[in-house]
This record gives structure tokens, C-alpha cells and sequence, in this order.
């Protein structure tokens, strides 16, 4: 099963760029912009990383930013995280990116997106991964801060793939976004978000209904409501499953009692993805290799959620059909 998941070609469609920094490139981008940061080891660090709730992540997944500051250093975080990809036969990666952590410490949106894309350019060229961008809002602010940055975000709008919505869930409903999401759209965005992840399967029927959206992140609570699971696959919406974070910010108690085959035999399309693999214990292939055991998955349910990530990118058609025809073949010669 570890060669299994190892060689599997698929796609990853729930990545923070800013969730994949791991200690020692944090320690050495500090370094190099001379910022103090309150651990003196990677030990202190990962003895840092114990969290309870989404809020206790957030405030030092916010802190670990804080650090980057020149296009170089986005650039590199980002180029690192697309070496991972490679390795693990991550063929396709959809990133999002929170512009707002950085435009409010005074970093120009430029400078963030020109890092980031720069190192996305060179990894399909050097590494051969694709990639696609989503710029997130950050729900814990106010709708009239995340316009600013869609109008930031405009000169970029070629580099810039999708919006999502991302930070502290609770409180915080779709509905707050309503207008600024309808205006993403009009600009040409595809619209995503995070629901349901802390929040109750209301917040998720906002974010279809009110906010529009073509993939759910995390979504976890819809299986609340019967009603909202058949939606969901009446409008063929994925949902984009994390599990290891789902186990670090205790949405789930144990691996064991994960709903992800549940979600499966429901009929709900699911992918496996990393959330934020510096903070949550592991990247792509591991969320694979943890919830396989976990759950007993086979490797038709495997080459299942493998299919599903390149089917519910937001890649182009076309290219899409190559993904899944190298999956495929893949699949007939090793199941
Ligand atoms: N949930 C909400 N916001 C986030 C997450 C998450 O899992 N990771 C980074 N920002
Ligand atoms: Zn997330």
C-alpha cells in the first residue's frame, strides 16, 4: 500500500502555501530578514504545535508568516512546497494563498503574488507539477477588507485562478461574503470556500446557496443533514478532505472514526489533501497512507479519491483527460 500511495499520480486541491512552511525554512527566512521568532529549535517549534481548536492553530500559523517578506522568500516557501509535490508524484496542485496576512503587515500584494507565481512558473517547467492559484479571504476580518484585496488582486487577475474563504469559521458565516464573493465571480474567479469544518452544515448551505461555490473545503459537518448531503451530490460539488488536520484541530477524535468512507459510500466525491503539512503532521502522501490504515481503505477506493482530485480540479477539460488517463493506466497495471 506505501508503493501503492507513493506512485499514485494525483492532484492536491487543499494546500495553505503559508501551512506548508516548515520549521527550518522559517528559521532561515527569519534569519535572513533578521525578524525574531519565540522558539530556538525545531524541537521547541514542533512542541509548540499542539493545538486544541482552529483558533489555537491559526494564531501561530499567523505569527509563523510573519517572517516573509521579500518576493524571495515567497518564491522559496513556495518552490519547497512544489519539491514535496514532486516527490510524491503530486501532479497537479491547486494553492491557496491568504494575502491579507501579509497586505496588513505592510508586504505589497505584488510582492506576495509575483513570489509565489515565479516559483509555480519554474515547477512546471523544472518539476513538471502544474498549478493554479486561489487567493482566500480572511473570514475573521470584514467584507470590505477582503474588496480591497479583490481590487488588489485585479493587475494579477491572470495569475489568480479562484477565490476562497478561509481563518476562524465560527462567527464568521458565508453570508458575510455575499457581495464581495458576487463580485469575484463577475471578475472571473471561481468562488470556493471552507464549510463546515468547525462550523455547523448551515454554514455549508450558505456557501452553495448564498456564495455559489464549486468545492467545498473540509465539509465535514454536512453529513448533519441528510438533506444537504443530497444536494451536495445533486449539484456535483467535491469536498476537499483533510485528515490528519481534521485529527490536529480535533474535528475528528480518532483517525479510526474519520467520516471520509462514509462520505465515500453516501456517494459524496471526495479528495485527500494536507490542509497545512508543516503544522499538521504530514504532507499529501501520509493523509493518504494514514487514513488507508485507518479506515482499511482498498486501493479501488484509493485510485477512487485519486480520480476524484484530478475530476474535481479546476483544471481545463483536455488536460484534465491526461491526468486521468495516466492514472488510469497506472491503476490497471498495479491494482
Ligand atoms: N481552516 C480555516 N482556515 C485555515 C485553515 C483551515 O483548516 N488552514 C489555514 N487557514
Ligand atoms: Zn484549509
Amino acid at each position: 500500500m506505501k508503493t501503492f500511495i507513493e506512485k499514485l499520480p494525483k492532484a492536491e486541491l487543499h494546500l495553505h502555501i503559508e501551512g506548508s512552511f516548515e520549521p527550518e525554512l522559517m528559521f532561515k527566512i527569519a534569519q535572513r530578514n533578521k525578524i525574531d521568532i519565540p522558539y530556538n529549535s525545531v524541537e521547541e517549534i514542533e512542541k509548540a504545535y499542539k493545538f486544541d481548536c482552529l483558533q489555537d492553530f491559526l494564531n501561530i500559523y499567523y505569527q509563523g508568516a510573519g517572517v516573509l517578506v521579500n518576493e524571495q522568500d515567497f518564491y522559496d516557501l513556495t518552490y519547497s512546497y512544489l519539491q514535496k509535490c514532486a516527490d510524491q508524484n503530486v501532479r497537479h496542485t491547486e494553492i491557496m494563498f491568504d494575502p491579507q496576512t501579509h497586505t496588513d503587515r505592510g508586504i505589497a500584494f505584488e510582492t506576495v503574488i509575483n513570489g509565489i507565481s515565479k516559483a509555480c512558473d519554474d515547477a512546471k517547467i523544472k518539476l513538471g507539477v502544474s498549478s493554479l492559484l486561489i487567493m482566500s479571504y480572511l473570514r475573521h476580518l470584514s467584507e470590505e477588507d477582503a474588496f480591497k484585496t479583490l481590487n488588489q488582486s485585479l493587475p494579477f487577475k491572470d495569475k489568480i485562478k479562484a477565490v476562497g474563504l478561509d481563518s476562524s469559521e465560527k462567527g464568521n458565516p458565508p453570508s458575510k461574503f455575499k457581495n464581495v464573493f458576487e463580485a469575484s465571480v463577475k471578475e472571473g474567479y471561481v468562488p470556493l470556500a471552507h464549510a463546515g469544518e468547525e462550523g455547523a452544515a448551515e454554514y455549508v448551505w450558505e456557501a452553495i446557496d448564498l456564495l455559489g461555490i464549486k468545492r467545498i473545503d473540509h465539509g465535514n459537518n454536512s453529513l448533519q443533514d441528510e438533506d444537504l448531503v443530497k444536494e451536495i451530490i445533486k449539484r456535483d460539488i467535491a469536498l476537499t478532505v483533510c485528515p490528519l488536520s481534521n485529527t490536529a484541530l480535533r474535528v475528528v477524535d480518532d483517525l479510526k472514526n474519520h467520516p471520509l468512507k462514509k462520505m465515500m459510500d453516501l456517494g459524496l466525491k471526495v479528495t485527500v489533501n494536507s490542509d497545512d503539512p508543516a503544522y499538521f503532521g504530514g504532507q499529501v502522501n501520509k493523509n493518504y497512507m494514514e487514513i488507508q490504515k485507518a479506515l482499511n481503505l482498498s486501493k479501488a477506493d484509493l485510485y477512487q479519491l485519486a480520480k476524484n482530485s484530478f475530476q474535481y480540479s479546476l483544471l481545463d477539460e483536455n488536460i484534465k483527460l491526461v491526468y486521468l488517463n495516466e492514472l488510469e493506466v497506472y491503476f490497471n497495471n498495479n491494482k
